[in-house]
């Protein structure tokens, strides 16, 4: 069975980007693959949390990946910090990162431009560890959104490069993964990019959010004065909504809209008002679960533990021979 891993880092609640970008697929895939759905608690220090800001975000995350459908029966939870073997697959891969690649990542020099008083190694080398994460359990799947496909190919290459180093064909390639054809980019609200939790506030609908702070954040997302010509091509910000409607809503509903944009009949409250009851529809039954799992700290415990076990038993396999592989033996 081809294994699968994923992870979401811990900075707090989930919003829908990362539901339908990732977690919509962990929960399909979980019937289908052995899989590890992990909470990178260690990806989350480039930012430099407080020690009580790191507890309750972990401590979130889990209840979320819970709440959206993940059976730890079926997939293995767990948080990376409670894998050290993690971090030592790390040291070793970063003797084949080099600089020049890694200064070149997206996702670095977007990170240098959102925090330039904090452009710590971590950052740098945040591929690499990601990297680990996958290899450590040699795995083939990785279910993310597209903002993630750079860092997939940096896995491969860092895995490539050792099997290329070492004579061995030891780490599979890793492929981003989405059950629909493309990986996936659900946009913000705020008629710019994508939905993110930095991206200023009133962008990200989390799902935890209350239908009242769900339809007033829906409410005030940014829209033009509305179309002028029949059947013309849609500006961002409203092409924006469109493809949050779609996947929230029916078929039906978005038809009807885009119709009625076509003949320049759309009225941005109506449109604005059913995105915004759609959007409760779906999330509401993981809001509810939420709630309810936050409460049940036995359970968390319990899951916790189970998910550590069974995810260091994959990892020592894998570092017991990598470590041989590399060379490392007892005198
Ligand atoms: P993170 O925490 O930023 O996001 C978690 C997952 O949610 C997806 N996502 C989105 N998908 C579509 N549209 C959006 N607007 C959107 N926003 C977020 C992301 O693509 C991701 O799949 N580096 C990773 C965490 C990580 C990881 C890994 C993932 C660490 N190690 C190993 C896979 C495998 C991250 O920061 O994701």
């Amino acid at each position: 069975m081809e294994t699968v891993v994923s992870g979401i880092r811990s900075t707090g609640k989930l919003h829908l980007g990362n539901y339908y970008g990732a977690i919509q697929n962990f929960v399909k895939m979980q019937h289908e693959y052995n899989c590890f759905f992990f909470i990178a608690d260690l990806h989350s220090l480039t930012t430099h949390p407080t020690p009580t800001d790191l507890h309750s975000n972990v401590r979130q995350v889990l209840v979320e990946y819970l709440a959206a459908g993940i059976d730890p029966e079926k997939a293995t939870i767990y948080i990376q910090s409670e894998v050290p073997e993690v971090s030592e697959l790390y040291l070793y891969l970063n003797m084949n990162a080099y600089l020049g690649e890694l200064e070149r990542s997206t996702s670095f020099k977007d990170k240098i431009r959102a925090q330039p008083e904090n452009v710590n190694a971590g950052l740098l080398t945040y591929p690499v560890l990601m990297a680990a994460d996958i290899l450590m359990h040699r795995a083939t799947k990785v279910p993310v959104g597209k903002d993630q496909e750079q860092h997939l190919e940096m896995a491969r290459t860092f895995g490539n490069r050792f099997n290329r180093l070492y004579k061995q064909d030891y780490f599979p390639e890793p492929y981003a993964f989405n059950f629909s054809e493309n990986l996936v980019k659900i946009p913000g609200l705020d008629g710019k990019g994508k939905m993110g939790k930095s991206e200023g506030e009133g962008n990200a609908v989390f799902l935890s959010d209350s239908p009242e702070t769900i339809r007033k954040k829906v409410m005030r997302a940014v829209t033009d004065s509305g179309p002028t010509a029949e059947n013309q091509p849609k500006p961002t910000e409203i092409q924006n909504l469109f493809d949050l409607m779609k996947v929230v809503s029916s078929e039906d509903t978005l038809t009807y809209f885009e119709e009625l944009y076509n003949k320049c009949q759309i009225r941005y409250g109506d449109f604005k008002k059913q995105l915004a009851e759609d959007i409760i529809v779906a999330t509401t039954p993981i809001r509810e679960r939420i709630e309810d799992i936050a409460k049940n700290e036995a359970y968390l415990r319990q899951v916790n533990r189970f998910g550590a076990v069974k995810a260091r038993e994959s990892a020592q396999k894998t570092l017991k021979e990598v470590r041989e592989i590399i060379g490392f033996k007892r005198i």
